[in-house]
């Protein structure tokens, strides 16, 4: 049995900033209203206009995360990329996103629909790939363009939804490392399909022209029953996973949780009574950009020096199914 670790970081946000106050210039709503429940000041928008795609945005992501880890293309042996929102239906994104980084070894790539738990689903597959000695070198990435199935006229979920990418490369540890992944948990409680979902183009119900007119090819959501699954769920695994390492919440130095709504996560801290400054937010300038939240928090805190090596960390994502995971890890 090998070690697993993280070796490389990296994220990228495209470049059009979405303020509240823009929002409200298209939906009715207020700047003080979506920063009172949500905390979301800003959310970012891929152009893609002019062609910026969810495999383009990937790529950046990954090139950093690969030059910080200083693997090259021909080390990579497996893609794993957690999205809901791939460029197109066939082929899947992880193709477009080897074939845009120059790996040209035809090591394995698919995406991962566990929604906005893809990443944490792809860190914990990935962690098992290396520590069966299958592979040493992984790219596991979340990224998403969900400003394509937002509708903008639907203010109870325009305003939380942003765009971004967010990679990592997994390798293999030596025996001796302090690093590593300690632990995951992985769940789905599909009794909640109906709360968060994308009701047609999907093979049981065909895209129409009456479909597009009624906007049923957008995400539709019911905003307060999603949060109770969140909190209840979030809270669950981060406590299942801290027993089965025989840690206390305070034992852990960073939380990252999905970064769905300020008030998720500090209702998850208050209940994990976490204290301050543990939790890595990005929710306030980025909003939900669902699989890349995560890994984009993770880089983020690791480039500016808030996580170090030998610190210990806990992601804990759900998403549409509702899916939910979290993986503990020593960096
Ligand atoms: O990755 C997972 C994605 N989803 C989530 O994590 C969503 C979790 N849920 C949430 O974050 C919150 O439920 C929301 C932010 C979506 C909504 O906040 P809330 O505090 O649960 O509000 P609510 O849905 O109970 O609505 C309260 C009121 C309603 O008006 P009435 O019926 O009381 O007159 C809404 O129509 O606020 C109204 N409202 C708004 N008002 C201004 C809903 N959206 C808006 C808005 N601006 N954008």
């Amino acid at each position: 049995m090998y070690k697993s670790k993280i070796t490389g970081t990296g994220s990228y946000l495209p470049k059009k900033i979405m303020t509240n106050e823009d929002l409200s210039k298209i939906v009715e709503t207020s700047s003080e209203w979506i920063l009172e429940r949500t905390g979301i000041e800003t959310r970012y928008i891929a152009d893609t206009k002019n062609g910026e795609s969810n495999s383009d945005m990937a790529a950046i992501a990954c090139k950093k995360a690969m030059d910080m880890a200083g693997v090259e293309a021909k080390d990579i042996e497996m893609i794993v990329f957690g999205t809901c929102t791939p460029d197109r239906r066939l082929p899947h994104a992880s193709a477009e996103l080897q074939r845009k980084l120059g790996i040209e070894n035809e090591c394995a790539c698919f995406d991962l629909g566990a929604a906005c738990s893809g990443f944490v689903y792809g860190m914990t597959i990935a962690d098992n790939f290396i520590k069966t000695g299958t592979y040493k070198n992984i790219l596991v990435v979340g990224a998403e363009v969900l400003s394509s199935i937002v509708d903008w006229s639907d203010r109870g979920t325009c305003i939380l939804f942003g765009d971004g990418a967010g990679a990592v490369v997994l390798g293999r540890a030596d025996e001796n490392e302090t690093s590593e992944v300690l632990g995951a948990t992985l769940g789905c409680d599909g009794s909640g399909t109906e709360y968060l979902k994308i009701e047609t183009g999907g093979s049981s119900s065909p895209l129409t022209h009456e479909d597009i007119d009624a906007k049923n090819n957008f995400i539709q959501m019911e905003g307060r029953t999603v949060f109770k699954y969140a909190t209840r769920t979030m809270i669950g695994n981060a406590m299942k996973l801290l027993d089965q390492s025989k840690m206390e919440p305070n034992d852990v130095d960073w939380y990252i949780p999905h970064q769905a709504n300020i008030r998720i996560i500090e209702y998850i801290a208050k209940k994990l009574r976490l204290q301050d400054g543990k939790c890595v937010v990005t929710v306030n300038k980025y909003g939900n950009n669902s699989s890349a939240t995560i890994p984009i928090a993770i880089d983020e805190a690791i480039r500016d020096g808030r996580i170090k090596r030998g610190q210990t960390v806990m992601l804990d994502a759900f998403g549409a199914g509702v899916t939910t995971g979290a993986v503990l890890f020593r960096f």
